[in-house]
């Protein structure tokens, strides 16, 4: 594997899961093979879990990491060809992408969606710029569209607590006060489109997610019905797809409750806002595996890096 940009490049889920749980009851098993290796991990946007787990991985490898806040220290980069560059970016992502790559042999980026320019999102700008420019492995530390470690560590979580040949699995949104990317929801539906699962998305209307990306799966508007049964269900909000980065509904009655979610188990990437998303009872109680995703997080990363520098 040369990049690990989305879901669309794991070969094969199953095995990678498979071999990700290996690694994680055996974190140092191949501590040798980043030697003389460095990941530069660019972070655009905020971060906790991605961030320490992430590097957490490379040390499990044996890798050096070097970390930058490139969206509060780094120049403010331009991405389109042939512009004049008499405004606000300082630096094109030509030198940036072919200097960073002098440093190290893999770049993990995170850089969000802006929901505000649908086009340039969808491009993935500063995914691809650097991918076309840096000449080096990039992974995909959450971008405008996907969160590809997030559903690997997901698709681990959900294989460790599943007991069933087709369990139910919902995606359901959840209310929050700000415009949220689509990215998290995005990369969970693909993964869960490559699993043997019942696979239901709930959400009021308006939050379809990109057609391109739900492709067939079934989505139900009413929350109830869709919860019915299920074994799982994942929470996230996101912002109106449509309506680009819209909130169009903070309706409450939204918000994940111990009521609705009966016996599941409940899902989330966090960081989560208590209360407004999911109730108390619910993060508190032991049908939660939020804090279990967050760990999976660093086996995640160690399969994909540690695929990425057997290739190198
Ligand atoms: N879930 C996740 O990506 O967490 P961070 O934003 O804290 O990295």
């Amino acid at each position: 594997m040369t990049h690990y940009l989305s879901i669309k490049d794991i070969d094969n889920l199953s095995v990678w899961v498979k071999e990700a749980r290996i690694l994680k009851s055996q974190p140092k098993a191949d501590k040798n093979l980043g030697a003389n290796k460095t990941i530069c991990m660019l972070f655009f946007n905020n971060s906790l879990r991605t961030r320490l787990s992430t590097q957490k991985a490379a040390m499990n490898l044996g890798m050096d990491v070097m970390v930058m806040n490139f969206g509060s220290e780094g120049w403010t980069l331009e991405y389109g060809d042939g512009t004049v560059m008499d405004q606000n970016t300082s630096e094109h992502v030509k030198e940036a992408a072919q200097v960073v790559s002098q440093f190290c042999d893999i770049v993990a980026i995170r850089a969000f969606a802006t929901l505000t320019d649908k086009e340039q999102d969808e491009a993935e700008v500063v995914l691809n710029g650097f991918k076309k420019y840096a000449g080096i492995p990039i992974v995909n530390m959450e971008s405008s569209v996907g969160h590809p470690l997030q559903a690997l560590a997901d698709a681990i979580t959900l294989e460790e607590h599943n007991s069933k040949e087709r369990p139910k699995v919902v995606l359901s949104w959840a209310p929050h006060p700000k415009a949220l990317p689509h990215a998290v929801a995005n990369s969970f539906v693909e993964m869960m489109q490559l699993q043997e699962a019942d696979f239901v998305i709930t959400h009021p209307k308006g939050y379809e997610l990109n057609p391109a990306i739900t492709k067939d799966v079934h989505i139900e508007y009413d929350q109830e019905k869709a919860l019915q049964d299920a074994d799982f269900v994942y929470i996230k909000n996101w912002s109106s797809y449509k309506e680009y980065g819209k909130v169009l509904n903070q309706d409450p009655n939204w918000m994940m409750t111990k009521k609705k979610l009966r016996s599941a188990k409940f899902m989330h990437c966090l960081p989560v806002r208590r209360n407004v998303v999911v109730e108390d009872a619910v993060l508190d109680s032991d049908q939660s595996l939020v804090i279990e995703q967050a760990n999976n997080r660093t086996y995640a990363a160690q399969i994909v890096l540690k695929k990425i520098l057997e290739n190198l």
